[in-house]
């Protein structure tokens, strides 16, 4: 569904993607874990064609994406949520969501057919319809993100560190509508440095360091890889098994 192919991206003359490339198939969870300023949220951005990439190629379901404009990426069926929620706080929970949809603005039908189904992912977000986002608690806030991310309907969702700065009980909700997200048949690519929760809900997983893939696997494989759980989990290499 998306590929990238040895693609190199710099902030005026700061490198910081060094020939990323990374694959992801129709329907999976894929998690990309690495150290903060590896280049994850740089790999998201070259996508959403927020900064063009200096180098490499950008297919998404076969068709080169790297120079078109952001609107038409989202047309073709990629969104983000991205890094810190960014939710427009003196906006309402309903107005953010109608700006999800601004690419079908003109069919208030699909609008209203689309809020509905958000609605039943987010029951809260129903309650909270006209009340100004920025008065939403974090986790509010990330669910609002989400919805306002599906209200384009996309193929591909990326999401940018979703558990950010949320208490416990809200980092396990928000992953538990990921999950549900992805059941219902969305892709996802999940930038996380909760690497353990992220290799929970991901079929696989790529590591970044210093804007390059070191290491990709099975989820499962990676969660038992020594290296992965030195660096990334905070725990011993794994024992042997008696
Ligand atoms: N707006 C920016 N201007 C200059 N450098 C940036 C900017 N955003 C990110 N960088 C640099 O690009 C590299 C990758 O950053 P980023 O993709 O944000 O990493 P991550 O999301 O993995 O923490 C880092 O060296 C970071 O300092
Ligand atoms: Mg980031």
């Amino acid at each position: 569904m998306l590929r990238l192919q040895s693609v190199e991206a710099a902030y005026g003359s700061v490198r910081a993607l060094f020939g990323l490339s990374l694959e992801i198939r129709e329907r999976e969870v894929v998690c990309m874990i690495g150290a903060n300023g590896a280049g994850k949220t740089t790999t998201l951005r070259v996508v959403t064609g927020a900064l063009r990439p200096t180098q490499g190629e950008i297919q998404f379901l076969g068709r080169p994406i790297a120079s078109l404009r952001m609107s038409e990426i989202v047309r073709l069926g990629i969104s983000c949520v991205p890094e810190g929620r960014k939710v427009f706080s003196t906006m309402t929970v309903q107005e953010n969501l109608e700006i999800g949809g601004y690419i079908r603005r003109h069919d208030k039908r699909w609008l209203a057919d689309t809020m509905e189904q958000i609605f039943t992912y987010f029951p809260i977000l129903r309650d909270r319809r006209t009340q100004l986002a920025g008065t939403l608690s974090g986790g509010e806030q990330q669910m609002l993100a989400l919805g306002r991310a599906m209200m384009s309907r996309p193929k591909l969702m990326l999401l940018d560190e979703p558990s950010m700065g949320l208490a416990p009980l809200m980092v396990e909700r928000t992953f538990e509508a990921i999950q549900n997200i992805a059941k219902a048949g969305t892709t996802i690519l999940l930038v996380e440095q909760n690497a353990r929760m992220a290799l929970t809900v991901a079929d696989r997983g790529y590591v970044v360091q210093m804007g390059r893939i070191v290491m990709s696997d099975t989820a499962g494989g990676l969660l038992q890889n020594d290296q992965v759980r030195q660096t990334y989990l905070g725990i011993g290499a794994r024992k042997e098994d008696p």
